[in-house]
């Protein structure tokens, strides 16, 4: 490797700013939009468990899996697999991620774009009434729009570009330190509120006591799609962000913290939504929608609502640029490394073609509704595909490549901290997930989510 460009790179400044960055990346829309909706749309409290599984199992050794090789090559999510196997179409899964990386970007832009609006209707008075049609009403009016919506795309776009312009540490690093304890407090305050509101108990029934016959395989490929989405992984963002990585840092005890306190977040969200869903008279199962209408009864129903209101919503959009800025930094980070490209080119070519392709599912509740590709809109699509299909294809192939290709001594060298660390029973463990229980869990999942069982049977008898 170039040992100049090794020595130019910026990097993360402390452990902390390391943590803040990762956790930065994991936590966004994915807690307090997505895992509340999904949960609600997949029966809840059984649907939290095989999702708690999938993280284990499958989320935390990718999440490790990525780490290990951005470290050690200290190099983007192309040119690290380039670097270890430069004479193999490796770089293809770094590929892959990076068309991933667009793919979320134009449909999480589309959603960022929703809060960073809803703190201005927030504060603003628009939404606080405790009756469930206007809230809905002040939703659809925002999403069924043109203008309006893409406005505040273009608008997140254009502040996570500037971020990301600024570099690692002085842009990621000092912008995600200061937003995680903040948005943590901020769901507290939430949480007690929601659970004092009458008839708590229904929601928090429906979040926590697991009813197993709603679990079919279209449940666990929602789950393992989660897993992947929540954590940031199988798309090489965590191959990016590991790159910035000292060599001092513990990884697999920063993976497993990592998805803890994500979870908690995840949680938190979870009780400060479905207890008001209930106590409001929504249905949990509302998808995409679910927080930005059940929300402001949440804050209706208490004193200084609308500052908390608007405060929650200016949380949930740093929270979700936090997340964005990772995504952004998989290409951003590709362009300049393998290309040459200034950070400022890399970053402005990537926001447009990210806002082109992103118009698309933000239009997709209005002037192209209509329109579909393999039968979902696009916003529908771009989320579909990339959390239920390319993430889990994409961690099929990472871990095959740690656990086959790269091997046993390499892996253990570089979890050890070469050998600073004795963690040789975690290595093993770790490494017979990501050989076995890692590939083949995400092909039966996907074979049978993706109902590409029946072909391959019928093919068989043939
Ligand atoms: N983990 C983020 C969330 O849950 O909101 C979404 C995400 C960020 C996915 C970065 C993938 C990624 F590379």
């Amino acid at each position: 490797m170039n040992k100049e460009k090794y020595h130019k790179r910026e990097g993360f400044s402390s452990s902390i700013g390391v943590i803040a960055a990762v956790l930065g990346s994991a936590v966004g829309l994915g807690n307090i939009w997505k895992f509340p909706y999904v949960t609600g749309a997949n029966g809840g409290a059984a649907f939290i468990l095989v999702y708690l599984l999938c993280l284990a199992l499958v989320g935390i050794p990718v999440m490790l899996s990525e780490h290990l090789i951005g470290r050690h090559t200290k190099a983007n999510a192309v040119g690290a697999f380039k670097a270890l196997q430069p004479r193999r179409p490796w770089f293809l899964v770094g590929g892959a991620g990076v068309l991933s990386a667009f793919l979320i970007m134009a449909f999480y832009t589309t959603v960022a774009g929703w809060v960073y609006a809803y703190i201005f209707k927030a504060a603003g008075g628009a939404l606080l009434t405790a009756n469930p049609e206007d809230t809905s009403l002040v939703f659809n009016t925002l999403v069924s729009g043109v203008g309006e919506p893409l406005f505040w795309q273009i608008f997140v776009l254009l502040v996570t570009g500037t971020i990301i312009m600024a570099g690692v540490t002085k842009g990621i690093e000092r912008v995600t330190k200061v937003l995680m304890p903040l948005l943590f407090v901020l769901l507290i305050i939430m949480d007690i509120r929601s659970l004092t509101l009458p008839g708590a108990g229904e929601g928090l029934a429906f979040l926590f006591k697991p009813d197993f016959s709603k679990i079919t395989v279209g449940v666990i490929l929602a789950a393992l799609g989660l897993a992947f989405f929540k954590l940031s992984v199988g798309m090489g963002a965590m191959i990016t962000y590991g790159s910035y990585i000292s060599k001092n840092e513990n990884l697999p005890k920063m993976a497993i913290r990592v998805a803890l306190a994500d979870t908690l977040v995840s949680l938190m969200a979870g009780i400060a939504i479905f207890p008001a869903v209930f106590a409001f008279g929504f249905k949990p199962d509302a998808g995409p929608s679910l927080l930005f209408i059940t929300i402001p009864t949440v804050f209706n129903a208490m004193p200084f609502g609308r500052v908390f209101m608007a405060l929650f919503f200016v949380l949930t959009a740093i929270a979700a640029t936090g997340a964005m800025l990772s995504l952004l930094e998989v290409p951003v980070a590709y362009l300049t490394e393998q290309y040459q490209w200034t950070r400022r080119k890399a970053t402005l070519v990537t926001i447009l073609g990210i806002g082109s392709l992103g118009s698309t599912a933000t239009l997709s509740n209005s002037i192209l509704a209509k329109v579909t590709v393999f039968g979902r809109t696009f916003f529908d699509f771009f989320d579909f595909t990339t959390s239920n299909v390319l993430l889990p294809i994409g961690g099929i192939f990472i871990a095959l490549f740690v656990g086959w290709q790269w091997g046993y001594a390499n892996v253990k060298q570089e979890m050890s901290n070469d050998g600073q660390l004795k963690n040789d029973q975690l290595v093993r463990i770790y490494m017979f997930l990501v050989k076995f229980i890692v590939p083949i869990a995400i092909v039966l999942v996907l074979l049978a989510g993706l109902d590409l069982i029946k072909p391959i049977i019928s093919f068989i008898n043939q």
